[in-house]
């Protein structure tokens, strides 16, 4: 896809590579803490380009077991006066199987997680088989996987973080990882809406089914605070919002359960990171890694530099 020669030119300007910059997480070894958020590369298909662009890691999907052509058009709205995006994107994905075949070309090194989630038509007392099926599919294929179970945009999605759905789909993943000869990192990813009483019960069920971590957070179903007009935004109506209105609280999200848990397990912090003074807050709050999407969309991919440089600069 790349023109030969550009990729050695593209590394060289964006990427700064530096063993100060490693961190080793859930026992993977990442080049740097910077990585890219689930959602842009769905469907699998960018993931060595923005790789060689600088990022230390790439999230794939949400990806579904059946293709499915999400909500329709238009589904993505920018908030600029706010630094935000809205989607109700509706997990739009070829499904895992179409991923697949394109994992397997894979020309790089990349780390690529494996995010993964229910189709719409998949009743809630039966995603289950969805996660398994997803989870099936990918797992000889990608490095890690994020059970998301934190979207606005699928009918129901976010009552599997409650404490009984969620740990039975947990512990399930949890079995069929252990049957494996060698096991792969698994993360659930939440929602920053979540009560302080909802991240206990988290925290809780991280420990009992003993999963490798948290991604915090996903988008917001919050509206509070921003200064785009109210009518504006009430026109846009349903979807989550990214970007900078959400930059603290999925820090103090963060920060809750990074405190609340004694750092017993990673956090990968995404959520609002704009600049370079956003990911070192994210990281001082307890995250291990960060993801960007929004800030990644208004600032371009010179924000990876600036993050990589601020932290060997610290
Ligand atoms: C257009 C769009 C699509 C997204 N799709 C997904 C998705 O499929 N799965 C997921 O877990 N998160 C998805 N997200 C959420 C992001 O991964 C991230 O958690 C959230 O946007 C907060 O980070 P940010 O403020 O840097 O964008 C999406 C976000 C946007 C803006």
């Amino acid at each position: 896809m790349l023109i030969p020669g550009l990729k050695s030119i593209v590394r060289a300007f964006y990427s700064v590579e530096d063993k100060r910059l490693e961190r080793t997480v859930f026992g993977i070894k990442f080049p740097n803490p910077v990585g890219l958020a689930a959602g842009l590369d769905k469907d699998a298909k960018l993931f060595d380009e923005l790789g060689i662009l600088g990022f230390g890691f790439i999230e794939i999907g949400t990806l579904t077991p059946k293709p499915q052509p999400g909500n329709d058009k238009p589904r993505m709205f920018r908030l600029p006066v706010d630094s935000g995006l809205i989607n109700r994107m509706g997990f739009n994905n070829q499904g895992a199987v179409a991923a697949v075949e394109r994992l397997k070309r894979r020309k790089t090194k990349v780390i690529v997680g494996g995010n993964i989630g229910k189709n719409k038509v998949t009743p809630n007392e039966e995603a289950t088989s969805d996660y398994e099926s997803c989870f099936e599919t990918l797992f000889p294929h990608v490095d890690y996987f994020v059970v998301n179970v934190s979207s606005p945009n699928t009918p129901n999605l976010r009552e599997l973080q409650d404490k009984a759905p969620l740990t039975a789909l947990l512990s399930r993943l949890k079995e069929l990882n252990a049957a494996k000869p060698v096991q792969k990192p698994i993360l659930l990813k939440i929602a920053p809406d979540l009560t302080d009483s909802q991240l206990d019960d988290i925290i809780e069920i991280v420990k009992s089914t003993k999963i490798d971590g948290v991604v915090a957070t996903n988008t917001t179903i919050s509206r509070a605070g921003l200064k785009t007009e109210e009518s504006r935004v009430k026109e846009i109506g349903m979807g989550g919002l990214s970007g900078k209105p959400l930059t603290k609280r999925s820090t103090e999200v963060i920060r809750y359960l990074h405190e609340k848990s004694g750092g017993s397990f990673p956090i990968i912090g995404v959520g609002g990171i704009h600049t370079a003074e956003d990911a070192l807050e994210k990281l001082a709050a307890g995250a291990s890694l960060i993801q960007l999407y929004t800030g990644f969309v208004y600032e371009g991919p010179a924000l990876i530099k600036r993050i990589n440089t601020a932290l060997l600069s610290k």
